[in-house]
């Protein structure tokens, strides 16, 4: 297959952040996407409906000319979110979702929460009022391996959580194990995964490839190779329950180049070709458009994209870097040859 055809995409996780980042990054998802759930982790944190509608107009003043983009907003969640302004702000079509972050467990977390039990009262107001619960499911105490904070945050918190709310819809943010996986078909079609690129095409070892390799640290870190191999046949199984969010999360170069260096892949300027390589490579093409453009839209409960974009296989060379005001941030696939290219959309 030369040429691939599918609805537009829509991206269930990214990460704008705001100033000239914003500025620089916004473009690269919207030459690919039609929509995105937009993450809330800036500082300070997206926790009002207000702060929301103000960062959605940032938003929209960074998208290009022409282009058609909705940017689909979510309320950072704490101990003391208000479930009243929360489902208001969802009624009025401000909020899409709003973000579970366990405190300390990723970039711009300090805000979040420290006990999901006592969250309870607003998830119980989530889940009437139809709103999605969007979770990143790490458990991080201490005592707990880091590699294993996905599958335990799954055992003690997720599970009970569900049983607790059984009509709540729920979202395992960026999936990076077997259990995760399998988890995420376990509830039908009330609970679903997005799946990044990065921990579909690399394992850990990548982190240490003849050094360590900042760019590709993200979390939850990238896991062990049957973890991979396990994400790849979930995302071209074509199962309702996954879909693409690329959690790309841009940081400036000497952020992640450090001694104590950020967690996060920039991938929106090569997503979609970072997804299709892995979709060719498992002979799953026919499957994409489910994984890409459909199930997402499903799950949220709006109309997939009605323009088609197309894609063709053709050589071309990534950046090494992109601009973003006086400084550069280094993506996905940086100086390396992507193989596929966006031809056209109608
Ligand atoms: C994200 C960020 O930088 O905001 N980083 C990451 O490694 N994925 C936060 C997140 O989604 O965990
Ligand atoms: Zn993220």
């Amino acid at each position: 297959m030369q040429l691939i055809t599918f609805r537009k995409p829509v991206d269930l996780h990214v990460h704008f952040r705001d100033g000239a980042v914003l500025e620089a990054v916004v473009p690269h998802t919207t030459r690919q996407f039609e929509r995105a759930i937009v993450m809330p982790n800036l500082t300070p944190p997206v926790t009002t409906a207000a702060l929301a509608a103000a960062y959605r107009e940032r938003i929209m003043a960074a998208v290009p000319a022409g282009a058609d983009f909705t940017p689909l907003m979510t309320c950072y969640l704490t101990d003391t979110t208000c479930a009243k302004d929360l489902i208001a702000g969802h009624r009025d079509g401000i909020f899409a979702a709003a973000k579970l972050y366990p405190a300390h467990a990723t970039t711009n977390s300090v805000h979040g929460v420290t006990s999901v039990e006592r969250l309870d009262p607003v998830l119980a107001a989530m889940a009437e009022a139809g709103m999605p619960l969007l979770i990143h499911g790490e458990l991080v105490h201490h005592d707990v391996d880091i590699f294993d904070r996905e599958a335990r945050f799954i055992d003690s918190v997720l599970a009970p959580l569900l049983d607790r709310h059984p009509d709540l819809r729920v979202v395992m943010e960026h999936i990076t194990t077997r259990q995760g996986a399998e988890f995420a078909r376990s509830h039908g079609d009330r609970l679903a995964a997005t799946i990044t690129p990065q921990h579909l095409l690399y394992d850990r070892n990548v982190l240490f490839s003849g050094g360590i390799r900042p760019h590709y640290y993200c979390l939850p870190i990238l896991k062990r190779r049957e973890h991979q191999l396990a994400l790849r046949a979930a995302a071209t199984s074509g199962l309702s329950n996954y879909f693409l969010g690329t959690d790309t999360a841009p940081h400036l170069r000497g952020l992640k180049e450090n001694a104590c260096g950020c967690a996060g892949v920039f991938s929106a300027p090569v997503a979609i070709e970072a997804y299709l390589k892995v979709f060719d490579e498992e002979g799953a093409l026919d499957r994409f458009e489910a994984f890409a453009s459909l199930n997402g839209p499903a799950f949220y409960g709006f109309a997939p994209s009605s323009k088609q974009v197309t894609y063709e296989r053709r050589n071309w060379q990534c950046p090494a870097v992109i601009a973003a005001g006086d400084e550069e941030i280094v993506p996905l696939f940086g100086g390396e040859t992507v193989h596929w290219a966006l031809q056209g959309q109608a």
